[in-house]
């Protein structure tokens, strides 16, 4: 056998799958997906939806790859078969689209961090019609998203060690003093109260079944899970390291990195009067003429800080997301690290491309319709198939597969390996009731109602 790469310690495998987990879709997303969906009542949805479904599923993906010792298309094809092995080749394919636009998302936050340290950024008086211009004006992203998929692929070519969980432990505690340092700032500003008001206090009459099903997939969107990232990240883990501890601090680090992003964001965009609903602008359009009230000197201090936090942030998701494909070919097709790091990462970056078009570039890739009155672009096609489907589809054949081939009994024995008292505990039988009942029938119905009304406009509740 080949000697697989793997995580030096336990702290290092933290550090790496809560790098992974904590990225774009906290800081970026989740602010304004609960701006859209009414603050403090989204809230408590989502921390219910990662704890009760998200947990469980992290740790079946956790101690499938420890087992199995693969990347997720060999770990379901050794206990599974070929057939459930294309359920890991699945993951893998949703893995590299995801990573196709989050990689164009990603060179807007570095173009952003540009435009702020060393550009006129916050000198312009419109920022909605700069952020339309500027994610329209493909030559610039083109070098953009092309440098930050290059540095992701320069650091996943070091591997696990050195690369991965070497740039994890920097950047990850990097992030966190950033964020604190702008949340006290915001907090000082007049009208903050406000936004830590609607973000904390819940209005329940703002739920309905929309908000139910977008908690959910930004909750394994925020955990990366259902693409087996975690299976490969798990297969470099040790058997001596304790699951359940290192899943249960990868969680919480996650669920806290994006409630802090709320907590971040929301008292800016209140103290400038504007709304929290802006949508998918939120950080590009709002929070730059918050920087600009800010004076010339401490908002580009503060604002180049803010988009440099989202780069890091996103840099150590895109690791995770290329790691998977690359696991893919070392493992399976015995190709060398190097040619399936910079094969995958030329191929991923270019078939980002037409989603960087979708924005104005390119007309026809930027309107979609399904029924009267959708329109998308292309990245939120690809979005919506291979992140808000996809990833709750990926948990739902996870935990079919632990109910009904590996078994819950070799799940429950792999946790227990590092976790002295886990047999016989309250523990286990929460998680093991939660994978082989609560899990499949839960995913399942949401995976066919989002289906429903995402492509057919049919709301069942
Ligand atoms: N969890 C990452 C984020 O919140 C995105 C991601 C999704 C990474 C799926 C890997 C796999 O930004």
């Amino acid at each position: 056998m080949t000697t697989r790469g793997g995580f030096s310690s336990r702290l290092g495998f933290i550090a790496a799958a809560a790098g992974s987990a904590v990225g774009l879709g906290n800081i970026w997303q989740f602010p304004y997906v609960a701006g859209q969906n009414g603050g403090a009542a989204f809230l408590i949805i989502y921390v219910f939806w990662i704890f009760l479904i998200g947990f469980p599923i992290m740790l079946g993906e956790i101690t499938l790859g420890r087992s199995a010792q693969s990347n997720p298309y060999g770990a379901y094809k050794k206990y599974g078969g070929k057939a459930w092995g294309l359920v890991g080749l699945f993951g893998i394919l949703s893995g590299i689209m995801i990573l196709s636009f989050y990689n164009v998302v990603s060179g807007w936050a570095f173009g952003y961090f540009l435009e702020t340290a060393f550009g006129n950024l916050l000198e312009e008086n419109d920022f909605s019609s700069f952020f339309g211009e500027y994610v329209a004006d493909y030559s610039d992203n083109l070098w953009f998203s092309f440098g930050f998929m290059a540095i992701t692929a320069v650091i996943v070519l070091q591997g696990v060690k050195k690369g991965i969980e070497g740039s994890a432990k920097i950047l990850m505690p990097a992030l966190f003093f950033l964020l604190l340092g702008i949340i006290v700032y915001g907090l000082t500003l007049p009208g903050a109260i406000e936004g830590v008001k609607f973000y904390l206090l819940p209005n329940f009459s703002l739920i309905n079944a929309e908000t139910i099903y977008s908690a959910l997939g930004q909750a394994f969107f925020s955990l990366s899970l259902g693409m087996g990232g975690l299976i490969t990240y798990g297969s470099y883990l040790s058997k001596q390291e304790n699951i359940l501890s290192s899943a249960s601090l990868v969680v919480i680090a996650d669920t806290m990195v994006a409630f802090l992003a709320g907590l971040m964001i929301f008292p800016l965009v209140f103290s400038q009067g504007q709304s929290p609903s802006e949508g998918p602008g939120l950080v590009f359009v709002a929070l730059p003429g918050i920087f600009q009230a800010m004076g010339p000197v401490l908002g580009k201090i503060v604002g180049s800080s803010f988009f440099l936090l989202l780069c890091f942030a996103a840099l150590t998701s895109t690791i995770s997301l290329l790691e998977v494909a690359v696991a893919y070919l070392i493992d399976e097709r015995k190709w060398s690290r190097r040619r399936a790091v910079s094969l995958m990462a030329l191929v991923i970056f270019f078939i980002g491309i037409p989603s960087m078009l979708g924005y104005g570039a390119i007309q026809s890739l930027t309107s979609f319709t399904f029924y009267e009155g959708t329109s998308k672009s292309f990245m939120d096609l690809v979005q919506d198939i291979f992140s808000v489907i996809a990833l709750p589809l990926g948990g739902f054949l996870l935990s079919v597969f632990i109910a009904t081939r590996w078994t819950t009994a070799k799940f429950s024995d792999e946790i227990s390996q590092g976790a002295k008292n886990y047999k016989g505990s309250f523990m286990e039988g929460f998680l093991n009731i939660m994978i082989k009942f609560i899990c499949p029938v839960v995913l399942g119905l949401m995976f066919i109602l989002t289906l429903l009304q995402k492509f057919f406009n049919i709301q069942l509740f």
